[in-house]
């Protein structure tokens, strides 16, 4: 039985959850929403939906206990609305951290025994501080990070040289959020590392890491929230924790040396992070890291 669980039903929330119903991923499916009406509304229209579907996902609600078999629990309780309103995603941590707060001794008191990713901002911290209260291990708890700023970076870069953002292999390190930075070092296209491609020669590095960085408030004053994207990042590590994929990607792992999760590329697999993999980074982006990492790590020790 491959069982998910989802907590905050907001944009992200039924994003995730249409998808793991409409592409088949879910065999059960455990929504849990502070508002009850939505919760009961997102259930029979995912269960309408599948009136058209072939294959059926349990979909049941509300119900904490029901999480004790869950193998993979996403957490999309947050609120862009604060957010978008100044453009850091720490403006959310006064309400995500007492989210946290309200759901992680339900969560324990569940019997959970899965791997947790957190989607809810900001990032980085919220996943350090669901972690703290838990207690469940480095491994079985982490959160999309910069996997989605990766993303944004792939299709800035993409576009820049017109081939598939699949074809931009690299990574976006740091915070989900205003201090995080492209490590062009291990930006690589067709082969060849970005900064010594003759294409490249005139690019303005940093207009595109500013672009790949504004991308969710782009998105955001055009609809009001992001959604697909992210959404889709959390079912892809979803799908690579179930079917033990290893897949090396960024997200918000823990990093030993910094005491705090931060965008860092690890080993995704049955057990959650694998392994952390360590990056051959410039100087200047070591320090990049280091500044990110530090202030993820002061802002939730001012909270626990
Ligand atoms: C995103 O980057 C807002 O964190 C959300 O789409």
């Amino acid at each position: 039985m491959r069982k998910f669980g989802i907590i905050g039903l907001g944009n992200v929330g039924r994003t995730v959850a249409y998808t793991l119903v409409t592409k088949e991923i879910a065999d059960s499916l455990v929504l849990i929403d502070k508002d009850q009406k939505k919760a009961r509304a997102e259930q029979l229209d995912l269960q309408d939906a599948q009136a058209r579907l072939n294959t059926t996902t349990q979909v049941t609600i509300q119900d904490y206990a029901d999480l004790k078999d869950v193998e993979i629990l996403y957490i999309t309780a947050g609120d862009i609305a604060i957010s978008t309103n100044g453009g850091d995603r720490f403006d959310e941590f006064k309400f995500t951290a007492a989210v946290v707060k309200e759901i992680a001794p339900k969560i324990v008191a569940s019997g959970f025994k899965g791997i947790i990713i957190d989607i809810m901002n900001p990032c980085d911290a919220v996943t350090s501080y669901l972690q703290k209260l838990t207690g469940f291990s480095k491994q079985r708890v982490f959160g999309t990070g910069t996997f989605l700023d990766t993303a944004r970076m792939q299709r800035v870069v993409g576009e820049k040289l017109n081939v598939n953002p699949r074809s931009v292999e690299g990574y976006v390190l740091g915070e989900h959020g205003n201090t995080q930075f492209v490590a062009w070092s291990s930006v690589r296209v067709q082969g060849q590392a970005i900064e010594k491609l003759p294409q490249a020669e005139n690019f303005d590095f940093d207009e595109l890491a500013d672009a790949a960085k504004q991308g969710a408030w782009e998105v955001a004053s055009g609809k009001g929230f992001t959604s697909d994207a992210i959404a889709t990042c959390g079912v892809s590590l979803g799908q690579a924790v179930l079917s033990d994929a290893r897949l090396v990607c960024p997200v918000s792992g823990y990093s030993e040396r910094f005491d705090t999760y931060v965008g860092i590329p690890a080993i995704v697999g049955k057990n959650g992070i694998e392994q952390i993999v360590e990056l051959p980074l410039s100087t200047d982006e070591q320090d990049k890291f280091a500044s990110s990492a530090q202030m993820i790590h002061d802002s939730v020790a001012k909270l626990v």
